[in-house]
């Protein structure tokens, strides 16, 4: 086999005419395109690009040198144009035998042409924290200052987390305020090991418990299910942050400072907190905690006396039930070193959902799930 290598050596000039110049360049392109056409693979690619490009000794080079500074003063104006424009044709030629290679590797057909790389190119949307998300983290996060630490529980819970260990004796009419959802075919099992989606996250307060001794100040993060149906304020699914504090001589006090301060750290420090008088079988005294709305500023009045919604015009919205922990609730940890004899603790619940409508005037807590991409942006 005859293998014709067709190099090409860079002329020197003598005639610097138009024409001449032309004729030159004209060769040159030529020996270049047809140089091209050898190259199979990478490699020899390789090899081709350093041939013409080289910074030393390549021929784009040796023309720079041979035919731009040896030319004459008068000439040098035309041979300048004349080597840009072989430079510019080296360079498409070369692009071109890269996208011939791609092609043949890829089956993609490039051409110069078809691909504008001034063009924007494909963008991902960057995602962002969910609003009810940033609101529990936001809360954590103010009792993780004071000291507390996070825990979490199961979604599906036993009947005797959810409700017998928090003093809901069986068949107890507390239990029908819960609106509770169980898991069907569990009528075999003794009631206390049926299992349910917890209601509440208080069953993660005696879970902690069985696991760690006193003293314990701890919140707990998570979702909570009942039987009801979806509207503009409720949600079969939801959220919870749950509050334990237990020690020896915890007060009542101690209770009201500590979410006083937590509202003030969430809402700002002018809102003032208020309890009233409620009822849960595992707190004893139970209270509601009520905070001045954050939207009217406690008038119950908007602009141009207009009603304030949020509090229905009381200038005071609900934020989460809590009390003392009931020393029946004691008993069922009693041998973790919860002797109710001997400690005493608050426990507190809110609902984070209620509280991220309200944060950020949203009027409609369905909005939150329907997972509506232009309705989530605005809180990325
Ligand atoms: N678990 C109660 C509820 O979901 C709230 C609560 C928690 C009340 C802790 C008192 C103490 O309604």
């Amino acid at each position: 086999m005859l293998l014709i290598i067709v190099a090409y050596t860079v002329p020197k000039l003598t005639d610097y005419s138009a024409a001449a110049l032309e004729q030159a360049a004209g060769e040159c392109i030529a020996a270049c395109v047809t140089d091209a056409q050898s190259v199979r693979n990478d490699a020899e690619l390789k090899a081709f690009r350093d041939r013409w490009m080289a910074r030393k000794n390549g021929i784009l080079t040796q023309i720079n040198d041979l035919w731009l500074k040896g030319a004459p003063k008068d000439a040098k104006r035309e041979a300048g144009r004349c080597v840009n424009q072989i430079k510019a044709d080296v360079e498409r030629t070369i692009e071109t035998a890269e996208n011939l290679l791609l092609e043949r590797s890829t089956g993609v057909r490039l051409t110069t042409e078809d691909i504008d790389i001034t063009l924007p190119g494909v963008r991902r949307p960057i995602g962002a924290e969910h609003a009810i998300l940033k609101t529990s983290r936001e809360i954590v996060s103010v009792f993780r200052q004071l000291g507390y630490s996070v825990s979490e529980g199961p979604v599906v819970e036993t009947d005797y987390y959810n409700f017998e260990a928090l003093n809901f004796p069986p068949n107890h009419p507390a239990r029908d305020t819960q609106d509770t959802l169980f898991i069907a075919g569990q009528q075999s099992k003794p009631q206390r090991e049926r299992l349910l989606l917890r209601t509440h996250t208080s069953p993660v307060q005696i879970r902690t418990m069985e696991k760690m001794k006193p003293p314990i100040r701890i919140v707990i993060p998570g979702t909570v299910h009942r039987n009801d149906p979806p509207d503009a304020s409720h949600s079969p699914m939801f959220h919870q942050i749950e509050g334990l504090a237990v020690d020896t001589n915890i007060t009542f006090g101690d209770l009201k400072g500590t979410l006083d301060h937590a509202m003030k750290a969430l809402f700002g420090s002018s809102v003032k907190t208020h309890f009233r008088p409620s009822f849960f079988p595992f707190t004893e005294p139970s209270a509601e905690l009520y905070v001045t709305c954050f939207i009217c500023g406690g008038s119950g009045k908007r602009e141009g006396n207009a009603p304030c919604r949020p509090c229905k015009q009381t200038g005071w919205i609900e934020v989460l039930g809590c009390g003392m922990v009931d020393p029946n609730v004691f008993e069922f940890v009693k041998d973790n070193g919860y002797d109710p004899k001997k400690v005493s603790g608050f426990a507190f619940g809110m609902g984070v959902d209620r509280l991220a409508l309200l944060k950020y005037g949203v009027d409609d807590l369905q909005y939150f799930y329907q997972g509506d991409v232009r309705f989530l942006q605005q809180f990325g």
